[in-house]
């Protein structure tokens, strides 16, 4: 690894994701960090890999201390859920994210509802069932539309909106029956919320929030948001019905308060909180919490954010963040997920891709990648289902839009698929 020598920090992220490539290279930029790994990373973040899995705890934490690794970057939920900072912490390890207790509040839907029950935090009205056939009694009363939740992880495939009566029979029989394993032991029956669905993401260190930005991901693999479920095909922010008092709502209703209980609990938050809500015509509600940074919306919080990123997630290990603030790019950005045909279900891997140059000090738009590879021979290719994130920023979101959809058209992924709406409903949405 040759790297040119500046003062600063040796940073470490833990991933390989779209959201692990944004995140390299926002970190990169910054004049405090002076070499960073990504670990085991992608084609895109190359320069930087490391080839250690992110659920190898020994490994990541050998590399950290041979390198003088400074501060330590987890991407996604898995290892923080094991426990990865308890671990590195252990070994006085300094390391960006939740405890594996605090990380309860993504890894466990029913702790995450019954502290937002406990803490008076709004969401949807829940009953937990860890017998699959008070679970089927209950939905014989209750009816339909309702949701049904795996309480444990299970990547993206754990909530069922069923939206009639046998969906639902046909969600909990799936789910307790053993189709998603230990995850699925108890599940969280609840009530179906109706309104805009928006992600809102805050940098936590114990006692404060600091909110970034929210934005809105579109899941459903389709355009006009048909079809199944994904990872996330696209993102724009910030939503254009967001502004300062809905910010401030979400903050006293929510964030502040959620970091109360999780401190009340023992078990202070640090690292990401990400709020998935639903602004209903009764205020925002809670849908989730996930504990990490979102993926892809974190491709468009690392284009528009105009301040150190190292400075901020430093603050947040230390627990400095009060009286912190951020400055953002004005405008949107907008990131248009381009996956390999047949995702999310079985796709082809090694498909050849092609990428147009961007001039070096291009800082509105970027191509972050997500499951590519590099191979002798064949060059770069497809190695996952998502496979990349064109992101673009402009001064409105319109602009960001063309431009992100522009630089798709430059790109040589022939077999790709990806939604040509993205953004779409940032033109119409009114809450
Ligand atoms: P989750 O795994 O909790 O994020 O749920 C996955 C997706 O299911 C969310 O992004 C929502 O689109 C949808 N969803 C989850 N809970 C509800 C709910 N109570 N009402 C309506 N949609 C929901
Ligand atoms: N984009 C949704 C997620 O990261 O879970």
């Amino acid at each position: 690894m040759s790297q040119a020598y500046k003062t600063g920090l040796t940073i470490l992220v833990v991933g390989s994701g779209g959201r692990e490539h944004a995140l390299a290279w926002k970190l990169a930029q910054s004049p405090r960090c002076a070499r960073l790994f990504v670990a085991p990373g992608n084609a895109g973040t190359a320069a930087w890999n490391v080839d250690i899995r992110g659920d190898d705890f020994a490994g990541l934490a050998d590399l950290a201390r041979r390198e003088g690794v400074d501060l330590t970057v987890v991407g996604p939920e898995g290892p923080l859920c094991q426990g990865i900072v308890d671990v590195f912490q252990e070994q006085g390890l300094k390391i960006f994210g939740p405890s594996r207790q605090a990380a309860q509040l993504e890894g466990s839907k029913v702790f995450a509802k019954d502290l937002m029950r406990q803490a008076g935090i709004p969401t949807a009205a829940y009953r937990v069932f860890d017998n699959k056939d008070e679970a089927l009694a209950y939905l014989d009363q209750y009816g339909a539309p309702v949701v049904v939740k795996a309480d444990g992880l299970a990547a993206g495939k754990g909530a069922i909106v069923a939206l009639t009566y046998e969906e639902a029979v046909r969600a909990v029989e799936h789910i307790m029956g053993g189709g998603l394993g230990e995850a699925g032991k108890r599940v969280v029956i609840e009530e179906c919320l109706v309104g805009q669905e928006v992600s809102f993401f805050c940098v936590c260190d114990g006692q404060t929030a600091l909110p970034l930005l929210a934005a809105q991901d579109h899941k459903r693999l389709r355009d006009h948001d048909e079809g199944p479920n994904t990872g996330g095909m696209g993102a724009y922010g910030p939503p254009v019905f967001w502004n300062e008092d809905l910010e401030k709502t979400i903050m006293d209703s929510v964030a502040n308060p959620t970091l109360e209980a999780m401190a009340d609990a023992g078990a202070p938050f640090v690292g990401v909180l990400f709020i998935g809500l639903i602004l209903t015509e009764a205020g925002p509600k809670v849908l989730e919490y996930n504990v990490r940074f979102g993926d892809p919306e974190t491709q468009i919080l690392m284009m528009l954010l105009a301040s150190d990123l190292v400075e901020v997630l430093e603050a947040c290990v230390e627990g400095a963040l009060a009286g912190k603030s951020l400055c953002w790019h004005p405008g949107a950005a907008l990131c248009v997920v381009m996956a390999a045909p047949g995702y999310p279900e079985k796709y082809g891997k090694g498909l050849p891709i092609v990428l147009p140059d961007l001039a070096p000090d291009e800082g509105m738009r970027a191509i972050y990648h997500a499951g590519t590879a590099w191979v002798q021979e064949a060059g770069l290719v497809s190695s996952g289902g998502r496979v990349l994130g064109v992101t673009a920023r402009g001064e409105s979101l319109k602009e960001a839009q063309r431009a992100a959809y522009d630089l798709v058209e430059r790109i040589g992924f022939v077999s790709a698929h990806y939604r040509r709406d993205i953004g779409a409903k940032g033109f119409i949405s009114r809450p």
